[in-house]
């Protein structure tokens, strides 16, 4: 059966999540079974080898989730608003929302707080179900002069439970909390009655998230927080050292490659 957003309870997780950015991977989590995928924008990173997330297009965005939708997952599938496509206000976020929808996804997910409530829930209003991401926001990274721990001041604490109390209000189905500390992520999942999907914020959560880049380990610069299970970069540079070693001695191909 297909993921529904109303398939996120509060108390029904806990739910896993990760990144997929096109149709190999996306498959293969979905075969996983993760409870939701996201085509973060993370891809500027993991995946264009862009220093952070703000030069990913909405272009970007909607190819990525187009190829995502293709593999069919059983997911449910949420894509990221990239910078500067909802800011600017409700119409411009309902123009970018649609543009996402109709490439495949069942939601979006924004950035921000508070301040971006009014936003949230006129997008919900038209019927786009939002993930709200509070915490540390990586659009921001250039006022918050990089990817730092979200939190350690009290102001900070009030201001991450304040924004999610807001993102709830606004209508937002789910909450992705990054990099804060536990007790505070714990705060929060106790505030709210939607899910909180963490990453880099302990075990207190409904759920968790983590870059499909990270977990494999196909990032450069995994985050401190992040799991590798798997060396696939090590995999790949063996396989095709092998190729190019049997090339060069003229063993592939080999019968069996070819027809005469
Ligand atoms: O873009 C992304 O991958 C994200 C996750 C870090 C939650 O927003």
């Amino acid at each position: 059966m297909r993921r529904r957003v109303s398939d996120f309870t509060k108390g029904g997780g806990p739910y896993v999540w990760i990144t997929a950015y096109d149709y190999p991977t996306a498959k293969l989590v979905d075969e996983a079974g993760v409870d939701g995928i996201l085509v973060g924008d993370s891809l500027g990173m993991v995946v264009l080898g862009l220093p952070n997330t703000l030069g990913v297009t909405l272009a970007d965005m909607v190819r990525h989730t187009q190829a995502v939708a293709r593999a069919k997952p059983k997911a449910l599938v949420v894509a990221d608003m990239p910078f500067m496509t909802y800011e600017t206000g409700p119409r411009d976020a309902l123009r970018s929302a649609a543009r996402l929808i109709r490439a495949g996804a069942d939601a979006v997910k924004l950035e921000g707080g508070a301040e971006y409530a009014h936003v949230v829930e006129r997008l919900v209003k038209a019927g786009v179900p939002v993930m709200g991401h509070i915490g540390l926001n990586p659009q921001r990274v250039l006022a918050l002069g990089g990817f730092k721990l979200v939190g350690k001041t009290e102001e900070q604490r009030r201001k991450v439970l304040e924004d999610a109390k807001a993102l709830r209000d606004a209508g937002a189905f789910a909450l992705v909390i990054e990099f804060v500390p536990a007790s505070l992520a714990k705060e929060v999942t106790e505030s709210v009655d939607i899910p909180t999907i963490c990453i880099g914020a302990g075990p207190h959560c409904d759920g968790q998230i983590l870059v499909l880049h990270d977990v494999v380990g196909l990032s450069e610069r995994p985050p401190s927080f992040a799991k590798k299970y798997a060396d696939v970069a090590a995999a790949i540079r063996d396989a095709v050292r092998q190729y190019v070693e049997e090339v060069k001695a003229a063993r592939f191909p080999t019968k069996e490659f070819y027809k005469e």
